[in-house]
């Protein structure tokens, strides 16, 4: 399926962004490891998403949407008769296969499309086989993990992620030896606050070695009530268009903004943007608050490779917002988007050029060299990657053509919402 994004007039409203997919994955994951009940408000319905509700659901925990919530009966989880297809989705293969890990005897062979299929594994396999899991697989899907009584670890989590240091987490709720991950540069703790919130102990140090987040003795699960907030990296791209689009101004309300996650925000501003917060408060453990963005002029920015972990999913978005910023952006540390749904960083200047600014990936720096307007025209390959397909949408709001994206439906992936939320703010797509 194909999209197009016209230029047009200015963004204005409240954009209704859905829940954050990283907390989504993890509530129905915990909910069904813990003891009881659990119900989700917030929850991110996407492809990825509801590919964890019915995974969990095949290791025989009942996940059923009442009302506008998501209600999880936890429970012992038994292997699944078939393979569990993980679709597009590595956050929810690697943690799944970290919940497995710490289950004696429960058995489970994972697999997932092509994207999914060519994206490393190893990075959780070695980790939990190191614990003590019997792992059978090549290092990508389809792998096998068989659960056995776990021993500790102690894991020096490279290059910062939070999916493997997830992963260890899940699969150590299991067993009361020591738990240790420890990170040059903090990755995104979702898993760490949402722990708390089902009643587990997780410590957090900052000692010279790095960031030390490491298991109490609690880690028994009991089941809780937890409303998820709406996601940053999906907020990202009604936001970049506020800030590109003349005579914007968009809001969005109950935004999580947990600090390892506004990388792009705090970006935004060095370059000039507009950007207000307000209405700050903690909900299930998290910081959320409603932000408004307002078009203002942009200057260039530079990122270095230690900011990446906490916009490590908003590079395309602001790869768009430096094309329309005058003069050359600079962003450092970019290898592992090679890794990514797609090779995101070579997506993403193939699109830029093909609209008429000059990009480069030198290494793992990219160089955007914006003129403070974009030509757009162009036909973008969205190479299954549901975040090239949303960036490039958002680029044709502001430029002088229209752009059009190919596989418009991996829209779905994260955002399924993204065309009419983008509609109500004024934008033509279709
Ligand atoms: C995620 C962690 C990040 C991010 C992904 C979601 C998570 O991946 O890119 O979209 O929910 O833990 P890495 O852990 O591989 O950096």
């Amino acid at each position: 399926m194909r999209l197009t994004a016209f230029p047009g007039g200015p963004l204005t409203g409240d954009a209704a962004i859905p829940g954050d997919k990283s907390c989504s994955h993890r509530a129905l994951i915990l909910g069904a490891m813990a003891k009881g009940e659990t119900r989700i408000s917030g929850l991110l319905e996407s492809e990825d998403v509801l590919t964890t509700a019915r995974a969990v659901d095949a290791f025989g925990a009942r996940v059923e949407k009442a009302g506008d919530e998501w209600v999880v009966q936890g429970t012992a989880w038994s292997s699944p008769e078939a393979a569990v297809d993980c679709g597009n989705s590595g956050t929810a293969v690697r943690l799944l296969m970290g919940a497995v890990a710490g289950m004696p005897r429960v058995r489970a062979t994972f697999t997932g499309d092509a994207s999914l299929a060519s994206r490393p594994m190893r990075r959780v396999t070695a980790p939990l086989e190191r614990m003590g899991a019997i792992i059978e697989g090549e290092g990508r899907l389809p792998i096998t993990v068989e659960g056995a009584q776990l021993g500790g670890i102690e894991h020096r989590n490279l290059p910062a992620s939070a999916q493997v240091k997830s992963a260890i987490l899940l699969a150590g709720v299991g067993t009361s030896a020591p738990v240790t991950v420890i990170e040059p540069v903090p990755s995104r703790d979702h898993t760490e606050i949402m722990l708390a919130a089902f009643g587990c102990q997780v410590g957090l140090d900052d000692t010279p070695d790095g960031w030390l987040v490491s298991f109490g003795e609690k880690r028994a699960l009991r089941g809780c009530d937890l409303a998820i907030g709406a996601d940053p990296s999906s907020a990202a791209f009604p936001l970049v268009a506020a800030a590109i689009v003349p005579g914007s101004e968009v809001v969005v309300r109950g935004m999580l903004v947990n600090p390892l996650r506004t990388g792009l925000y705090e970006t935004l501003e060095t370059m000039g943007a507009d950007i207000e917060l307000s209405s700050e408060r903690i909900q299930s453990g998290e910081i959320v608050a409603d932000m408004t963005v307002r078009h203002a002029g942009l200057r260039p920015c530079h990122v270095d490779a230690a900011q990446i972990p906490a916009m490590i999913d908003e590079i395309p978005a602001l790869a768009v917002a430096c094309a329309f910023a005058d003069g050359e952006s600079v962003i450092q540390g970019l290898g592992e988007l090679r890794a990514r749904e797609s090779d995101r960083l070579g997506a993403i200047v193939a699109g830029l050029t093909a609209c008429g600014v000059s990009a480069l990936a030198d290494g793992d720096t990219l160089r955007i060299f914006g003129r403070g307007w974009v030509r757009g025209g162009a036909r973008i390959a969205t190479l299954g990657d549901h975040r090239i397909a949303i960036a490039f949408l958002t680029l044709g709001l502001a430029g002088d053509q229209p752009v059009e994206v190919d596989e418009a439906e991996m829209i779905g992936t994260s955002f399924p919402g993204f065309v009419e939320v983008l509609r109500s703010l004024g934008a033509d797509i279709g």
